[in-house]
């Protein structure tokens, strides 16, 4: 039986991936180097830290500590700017309907996201109401594909983690949610999201009773 939904935030509910790729691919060019719209799939889920370093290995850049975190907090000012002025446009479709439905069927809901800027993301587009637990990048200790974020939210709702489903964008949130023993749904492409259980192209495409159907031996 499916007792708890957990969503990833960036891709998923809201639309922030774009406000990422902009900000890092200013940080490129300021550093010399082009970073395409496809190098940024390989950011999407991988915490702000991770996120630099592969940035900058597409670059061919070697940069001590010091001057990764100056950088990193250069980008993420960038990224707040944008975020700042998000509003509840910025819900991607489906996403809205989907929590109501699972608080109308009495499914916990959580959010597992990488992000630090996740209660802000949720202030500004007024879903921090649908939450029964918000875990986000100030939370955990490990990064996806490691479980910790969805192990913690499962936690906070006191659900077993075969009785929740993962909502991802990312490969590496697939990931997580399999190493946790989760149920996933990928949001996206099947060709990159081919190991979550379902994928559809947005929460508009699923509801709480299709769900129920395609995992019917929960
Ligand atoms: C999400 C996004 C990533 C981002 C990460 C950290 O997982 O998909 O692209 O790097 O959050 O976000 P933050 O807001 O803390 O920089
Ligand atoms: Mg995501």
């Amino acid at each position: 039986e499916i007792k708890a939904c957990l969503f990833d935030l960036d891709g998923v509910l809201v639309d922030t991936a774009k406000y990422h790729y902009i900000a890092w691919r200013e940080l490129a060019e300021q550093l010399g180097f082009v970073f395409t719209e496809k190098d940024n799939e390989r950011l999407k889920g991988v915490s702000r830290t991770a996120s630099l370093n592969i940035l900058l290995e597409i670059g061919g850049l070697t940069l001590d500590e010091e001057r990764k975190a100056e950088l990193a907090e250069q980008k993420n000012n960038r990224y707040v700017e944008y975020i700042a002025k998000m509003d509840s446009s910025e819900i991607l479709p489906g996403a809205l309907d989907f929590l109501k439905e699972c608080r109308a069927q009495k499914i916990k809901t959580a959010l597992g996201s990488a992000s630090k800027n996740a209660m802000m993301i949720l202030q500004n587009t007024g879903l921090t109401p649908y939450f029964d637990a918000i875990i986000d990048g100030t939370h955990t200790s490990a990064a996806k594909p490691d479980p910790e974020v969805f192990l913690l939210g499962a936690k906070a709702v006191y659900v077993e983690p075969e009785e929740c489903v993962v909502f991802e964008d990312a490969e590496a949130g697939i990931t997580a949610a399999i190493r946790a023993g989760m149920r996933s749904v990928g949001i996206g492409s099947p060709e990159t999201l081919s190991a979550a259980d379902i994928v559809v192209p947005s929460l508009a495409h699923i509801s709480v009773a299709a769900l129920r159907e395609s995992f019917t031996s929960v």
